[in-house]
């Protein structure tokens, strides 16, 4: 059974694009990338088509975390097609929620904070880090590091 999972930012070329990336690692590390299909969007469509943020495609491959994604917009498609969807802060949670409320289409999707599942953080929300200086985007990245493995602890896998 593959386990489908979702990442959720604003615009999709910063946070959710390196959690999916942070993610895929992770999974890759422990031979589980088999068992799951992970993505990522944004609740905004002013960047559909684009690659990730250069600056944190740059903080990604300093820890050697590969961002493959080009950005696209969540879909009320996209709350069936998957298992679970990580939002990273309470505007983009409220704005999942707007979506699958208005859905015509069935909601079977799991609607998750990403922090939830963090370890070290008492933080609520993965800071957008876009109109900010350096150190955000790698503040990202411990965040994302640290909830990725909660978040995988949390799922019943094995290799
Ligand atoms: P993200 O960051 O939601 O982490 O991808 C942002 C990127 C672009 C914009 C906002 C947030 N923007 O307004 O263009």
């Amino acid at each position: 059974m593959t386990i489908k999972v979702l990442f959720v930012c604003l615009g999709n070329i910063c946070r959710s694009p390196a959690a999916e990336g942070v993610f895929l690692s992770l999974l890759k590390s422990k031979g589980l990338e088999g068992q799951f299909f992970v993505d990522s969007a944004g609740t905004g469509g002013w960047h559909i088509g684009s690659t990730p943020d250069k600056r944190m495609q740059q903080a990604a491959n300093r820890r050697g975390i590969k961002l493959p994604s080009l950005a696209r917009q969540i879909t009320e498609k996209d709350l069936d097609d998957f298992d679970l969807i990580l939002t990273m802060d309470d505007e983009n949670y409220d704005s999942v929620q707007t979506l699958a409320k208005r859905s015509k289409l069935k909601v079977s999707a799991n609607i998750r904070k990403m922090l939830s599942y963090s370890r070290f953080s008492d933080l609520a929300e993965v800071p957008d880090p876009y109109y900010g200086g350096d150190q955000g985007f790698e503040d990202v990245l411990d965040l994302l590091e640290d909830s990725c493995e909660g978040l995988l602890a949390s799922l019943d896998v094995t290799n």
